[in-house]
């Protein structure tokens, strides 16, 4: 869902740019120059051939044209014929797109300020020479099979904000010289193949950041963006505390699973404004903080599932709609509150060393799985899934050494 709502914020961020400097109702002539690069960067690219999709891109780009500007799908330009929007692909959900390589006469367009390549096939490196279009402020080029580093030189373009080269297969890693892109605002070059360590800083000002499922390593910065609106690290390699969390009083979406981060979860992240909170299968310990019950908003997500999180579950999760705290080491009984407000839809506890759960009238459309703790589930609440095992509790020799005061007054 805050995945969704974030998306639809990055079109709006394009649609917005995309509306400011065109002109596209005068017949403007288009420069010889820019042309002449629109020819190059044709001559590298083909349209996938389709049954379904009804419109080709490439074909509306017939050179014999009196006016490119408007006959071109793809291209706008400015009141003096230069392009400032090239937009490779038709972006049509039924196109499969473009083949090809990108050619470095994309640089030839000298004013260019936005540089778009739909989902499609193309291969071969980003072209260095881009970094020379100092007006350039998005660069979306995602869903394609572009591979090679991240040209250096798209991190010195002063004017840039929005860069999305996300689901390619791009590696090396993403270099220091991040930080100084002082307009950026969206970060987005998750599902490629990028190394090295985590940057130690970026832009004050970025809202978006993902770079999630790649194989970045290192820790998390002793500080991150405190505008950050939407935060994902998820499937890379870090470790070590969850730093630079506490001050991103803006998060409303942080993920950060499936990596090796440790310590304690800071508690300033349970409040009901950060809607999804996903921590799973990490190596995080120490406990659920104390407190107060919350209303979280409507499809709220908090997954710790997977770590060696210890003690009695306190009341700080409830009013999420769906929480995992299955796979822990949690313990005592499950506070009614879990049950009693009517909000949650699914609650997974299993694999923990829970020895209670609360009596109450439990819904249909409530999902929880409670085997495998210190106690019999009761009749009913083992809507679990298939890994969770048939076993419905845990062995009890497993479950006498998590007693309180095992050592002394047992
Ligand atoms: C290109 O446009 C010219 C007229 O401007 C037309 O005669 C020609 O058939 C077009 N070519 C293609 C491939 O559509
Ligand atoms: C994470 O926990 C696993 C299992 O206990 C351990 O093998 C691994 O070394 C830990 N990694 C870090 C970075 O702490
Ligand atoms: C944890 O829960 C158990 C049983 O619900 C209770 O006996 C124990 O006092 C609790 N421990 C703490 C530290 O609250
Ligand atoms: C807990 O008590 C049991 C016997 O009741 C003993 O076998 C076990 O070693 C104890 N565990 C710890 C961690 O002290």
């Amino acid at each position: 869902m805050a995945k969704k709502c974030f998306y639809l914020f990055l079109l709006l961020v394009l649609y917005n740019l995309s509306t400011q400097p065109t002109n596209s109702l005068s017949q403007n002539k288009i420069s010889p120059i820019d042309l002449n690069a629109l020819r190059e960067i044709k001559n590298q690219l083909t349209d996938i051939p389709s049954i379904t999709s009804t419109q080709h891109f490439l074909s509306s780009w017939n050179f014999t044209s009196p006016d490119p500007c408007s006959s071109f799908l793809g291209v706008t330009c400015s009141s003096s014929g230069k392009v400032v929007v090239l937009a490779l692909g038709t972006g049509l959900t039924d196109s499969p797109g473009l083949a090809g390589t990108l050619s470095p006469s994309i640089a030839k367009l000298t004013e260019l300020n936005q540089l778009i390549l739909f989902s499609g096939i193309v291969t071969g490196s980003i072209p260095a020479q881009i970094g020379s279009l100092k007006n350039l402020r998005v660069i979306a080029l995602t869903n394609n099979r572009l591979n090679g580093a991240i040209p250096a030189t798209i991190f010195n373009l002063a004017n840039l904000h929005t860069l999305d080269l996300s689901h390619n297969q791009l590696s090396g890693p993403i270099p220091a010289t991040i930080s100084g892109l002082t307009q950026l605002k969206v970060l987005v070059l998750g599902s490629n193949r990028l190394s090295g360590l985590l940057p130690g800083a970026f832009p004050d000002q970025l809202l978006h950041l993902d770079l999630s499922s790649n194989g970045i390593s290192g820790m998390l910065p002793r500080q991150l963006p405190s505008a950050l609106h939407y935060l994902s690290v998820a499937q890379n390699h870090l470790w070590g505390p969850l730093n630079g969390l506490e001050l991103l009083s803006d998060l409303v979406y942080l993920d950060l699973s499936m990596n090796q981060l440790s310590g304690s979860i800071p508690t300033s992240l349970f409040r009901p404004t950060l809607n999804s909170m996903l921590l799973q299968r990490n190596n995080l310990s120490g406990g659920v903080p104390q407190a107060s019950p919350t209303t979280y908003g409507s499809g709220s997500i908090v997954d710790l599932s997977h770590n060696f999180l210890t003690g009695n579950l306190t009341t700080a999760l409830i009013g999420v709609e769906t929480l995992f705290l299955n796979n822990n080491l949690l313990t005592g009984t499950v506070p009614k509150e879990y049950i009693n407000t009517g909000s949650i839809k699914t609650l997974y506890l299993q694999h923990n060393y829970f020895t209670g759960f609360p009596d109450g009238t439990l819904t249909d459309s409530i999902s929880i799985c409670l085997s495998y703790n210190c106690m019999v589930p009761p009749i009913g609440l083992a809507a679990c899934p298939a890994s969770t095992g048939e076993q419905l509790s845990r062995p009890s020799y497993q479950c006498s050494a998590f007693r309180k005061g095992n050592s002394s007054s047992d």
